[in-house]
């Protein structure tokens, strides 16, 4: 008795070795199923949608779970229409999917139409339209995710405080927490401003924000000297300057 315990645990030093590979190897396969039935309990989190009947998938449904995309002060149109115009909703053998009819520019492309003018903004272009809107409501005209400085500056300024930088994964977050590789971030100009941020563009001490001269009630922003899709000048100068007469003529004599 006493004497086959010790044969077992007199095993020689290479015997110990595989046993310890042995344990190490069922160590690695338990947290390897561990890893496995995380990413599938996180799958379920972000992709299980609760079960809504066949007959009753309509926007009607939808916002009684939703009312917050119908609410807000700048309604798009288009949620009036119908969420259906954008969600695909499909239920079958007790789950429900849903799924966008089309992705990025795309989405927005089945209504409105794509500008043609020769100069495009890149991001326009690109169809990155939720960077700069809101698919449903905002606090702000046009569905715009902020205000319009603070819009542009978060590609074209420095130091914006609510754009983060991830340098592992090359990526970054805007405002809404929109993602953009950092090359794509990188590839718009960065302006230069002083340091109160209104102030400095397109000449040193020249404001870019404030009361517009022309309409006491309008306010200087990038808008007043820039297009913000498209123009058939170049640096999206607005359609209305005219070339020889110049931008500066608009608002000084
Ligand atoms: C019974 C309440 C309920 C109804 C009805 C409902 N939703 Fe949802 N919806 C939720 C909940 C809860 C979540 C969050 C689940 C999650 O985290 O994935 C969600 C998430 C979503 C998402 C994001 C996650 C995903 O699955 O893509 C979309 C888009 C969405 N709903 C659209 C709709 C549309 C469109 C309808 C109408 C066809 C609808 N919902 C009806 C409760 C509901
Ligand atoms: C104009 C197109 C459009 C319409 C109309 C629309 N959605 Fe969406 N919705 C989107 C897009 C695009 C996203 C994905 C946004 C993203 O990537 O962050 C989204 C995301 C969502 C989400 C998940 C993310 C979030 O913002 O909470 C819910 C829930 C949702 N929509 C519900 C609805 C409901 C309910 C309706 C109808 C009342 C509706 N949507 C109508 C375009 C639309
Ligand atoms: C189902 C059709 C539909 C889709 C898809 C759609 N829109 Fe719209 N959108 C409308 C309608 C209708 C209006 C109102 C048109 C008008 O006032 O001239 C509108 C108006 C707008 C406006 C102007 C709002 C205002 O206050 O004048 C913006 C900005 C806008 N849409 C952005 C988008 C973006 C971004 C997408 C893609 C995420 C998108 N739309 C997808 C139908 C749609
Ligand atoms: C760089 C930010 C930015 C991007 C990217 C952008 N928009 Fe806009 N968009 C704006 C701003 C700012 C306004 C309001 C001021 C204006 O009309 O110039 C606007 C206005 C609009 C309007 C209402 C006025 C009009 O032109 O009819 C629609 C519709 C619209 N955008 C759709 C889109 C679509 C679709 C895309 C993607 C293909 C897109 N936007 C991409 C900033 C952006
Ligand atoms: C998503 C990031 C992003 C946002 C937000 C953004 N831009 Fe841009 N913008 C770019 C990129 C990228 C370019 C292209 C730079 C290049 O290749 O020269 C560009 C170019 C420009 C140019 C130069 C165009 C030319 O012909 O040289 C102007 C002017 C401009 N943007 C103004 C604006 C204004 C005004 C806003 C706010 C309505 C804005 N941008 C918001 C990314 C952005
Ligand atoms: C008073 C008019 C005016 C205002 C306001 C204005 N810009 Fe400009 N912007 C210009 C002019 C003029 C140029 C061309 C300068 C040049 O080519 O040297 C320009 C050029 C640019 C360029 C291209 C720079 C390059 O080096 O290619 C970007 C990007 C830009 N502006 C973004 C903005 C943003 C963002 C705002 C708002 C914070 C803004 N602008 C406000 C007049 C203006
Ligand atoms: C949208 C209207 C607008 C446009 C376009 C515009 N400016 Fe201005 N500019 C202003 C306002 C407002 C001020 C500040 C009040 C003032 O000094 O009149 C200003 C101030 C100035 C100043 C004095 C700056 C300082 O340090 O005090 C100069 C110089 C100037 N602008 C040159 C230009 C030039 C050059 C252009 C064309 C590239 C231009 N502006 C286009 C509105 C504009």
């Amino acid at each position: 008795m006493m004497l086959k315990k010790m044969d077992k645990w007199s095993l020689g030093i290479a015997d110990m070795e595989w046993a310890r590979a042995d344990s190490r190897l069922l160590f690695l396969a338990l947290g390897a199923a561990i890893l496995v039935g995380a990413e599938q309990i996180q799958a379920q989190v972000t992709t299980e949608h609760p079960f809504i009947e066949p007959s009753a998938i309509k926007s009607e449904t939808c916002l009684t779970c939703h009312p917050d995309k119908k609410e807000g002060k700048f309604v798009h149109s288009a949620v009036a229409l119908g969420c259906e115009n954008c969600h695909q909703a499909s239920s079958e053998n007790g789950k429900t999917a849903i799924t966008l009819v089309a992705t990025g520019g795309e989405l927005c492309a089945t209504c409105h139409e794509a500008k043609k003018e020769p100069v495009l903004h890149v991001p326009y272009r690109e169809g990155q339209c939720l960077i700069c809107h809101e698919p449903h409501t905002s606090n702000f005209p046009r569905q715009v995710r902020a205000e319009t400085n603070l819009l542009c500056l978060s590609c074209h300024g420095v130091n914006q405080p609510d754009v983060k930088v991830n340098q592992e994964i090359k990526t970054v977050s805007l405002l809404g927490g929109r993602t953009l590789t950092l090359d794509d971030y990188r590839q718009a100009v960065k302006i230069g401003l002083d340091r109160s941020g209104t102030k400095g563009h397109p000449i040193v001490g020249h404001p870019v924000s404030g009361r517009d001269p022309r309409n006491k009630d309008a306010a200087l922003n990038c808008l007043s000297c820039h297009a913000s899709h498209s123009s058939a000048l170049a640096r999206l100068m607005p359609a209305d300057v005219n070339p020889t007469a110049g931008l500066c003529a608009r608002c000084h004599q």
